[in-house]
């Protein structure tokens, strides 16, 4: 046989070559590509090759290298890198690999659930701007200009807000979506509007500068403090638990009167006492009220026809209190070690 023939064996040899272990593909390798392998001898033999026949040698030992990187490329991509899986991509018997799904975020599971408790009881949902002027956001709800009543929310100002006649600020509660439902649609109305909400707050466990809300309003002819509670009744029995309690506490909101914050029995220790409640017994959810005549009236709704109760409570408050979550700053972290917990609640 001559060298040439040799190595147009050599070649149909590689090319009919075919694995079904690495250990196969790895001997493959050691044959022609290696240091001491065939290759190697061939190319070292060019030196001793005539120079009329060189050309063609070297074309061929060419060919050679070139078929059997080729092959080995092939062959390395069908049997390495799966080593732990023999065969498994052939045997369609064999278990899948569990499928990571990702989770949703408590405060959206939590905001879902409010959304469909109300939505039983006939209220939709509604939507309004988190950057917000001073009417929506303070006039219209009664807070009168420079009363300390604005003080009580800390305001993020946008481009010098605070002293432009529009008033820009990041909204600082839900309730300024109460206003525009009102200026724009006529009564009965009952819309919940759920969304994020900022306050200039130093950040900790307990506070935040941006959390979420959710406001609630009803209003029609005659309704009354009574329709408020039982409507709160409804709700904290199926968030919480159906032998859940409530208790409405005076308080103050300029949008409101009277005003009121709830309570509900502390769901940890059902009212006994616990480090939650703070050994009460109660733990406060929410605030509400009877929509204030001012209000309606702002909206251009008559108060004498009218009346209406409103409600506010924070998504995260509630959140914590239904998954013991100890921290707020939690919910904005999204440390997936926290977030995955929630994989398959509510
Ligand atoms: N806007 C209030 C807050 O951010 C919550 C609130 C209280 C909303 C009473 C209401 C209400 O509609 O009637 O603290």
């Amino acid at each position: 046989m001559s060298k040439e023939e040799k190595i147009r064996h050599l070649i149909g040899e590689v090319e009919e070559f075919t694995a079904t272990a690495k250990e196969q593909v790895e001997a493959f390798r050691l044959k022609y590509l290696s240091k001491k392998g065939i290759l190697a001898g061939l190319f070292a033999e060019m030196k001793t090759v005539e120079p009329s026949l060189k050309k063609d040698f070297g074309r061929l030992v060419n060919e050679l290298k070139q078929k059997a990187e080729e092959k080995l490329e092939v062959l390395s991509e069908k049997l390495l890198g799966d080593d732990d899986d023999t065969g498994s991509e052939s045997d369609l018997t064999l278990p899948a690999e569990p499928y990571q799904v990702g989770s949703r975020h408590p405060i959206s599971l939590v905001r879902r659930k409010i959304i469909d408790i109300f939505s039983r009881i006939g209220f939709s949902v509604a939507d309004g701007p988190e950057i917000e002027d001073d009417w929506h956001n303070f006039s219209a709800l009664n807070f009168p200009e420079n009363h300390p009543a604005r003080d009580m929310q800390d305001t993020f100002f946008v481009d010098g807000g605070q002293k432009t006649k529009e008033g820009l600020a990041l909204r600082t509660h839900t309730s300024s979506v109460q206003v525009r439902v009102m200026e724009s649609t006529k009564p009965p109305i009952r819309i919940l509007a759920p969304g994020r909400v900022y306050r200039n707050e130093a950040i900790s466990a307990r506070a935040h500068c941006f959390f979420h809300q959710v406001e609630g309003l009803y209003v029609d002819e005659q309704v009354s403090f009574a329709d408020l509670k039982q409507t709160l009744l409804f709700f904290a029995r199926e968030m919480f638990a159906a032998d859940t309690r409530i208790r409405l506490r005076p308080s103050y909101f300029p949008f409101t009167e009277p005003s009121a914050e709830m309570d509900i029995s502390c769901n940890i220790c059902g009212g006994k006492g616990c480090n939650v409640c703070k050994y009460t017994g109660w733990v406060e959810i929410l605030g509400c009220g009877m929509v204030d005549p001012n209000v309606l009236e702002n909206c251009k709704i008559d108060p004498v026809k009218y009346s209406g109760f409103a409600f506010g409570m924070g998504i995260e408050r509630i959140a914590m209190l239904k998954y013991q979550v100890k921290d707020l700053r939690l919910f904005s972290e999204n440390d997936t070690r926290f977030l995955k917990q929630f994989r398959s609640v509510i």
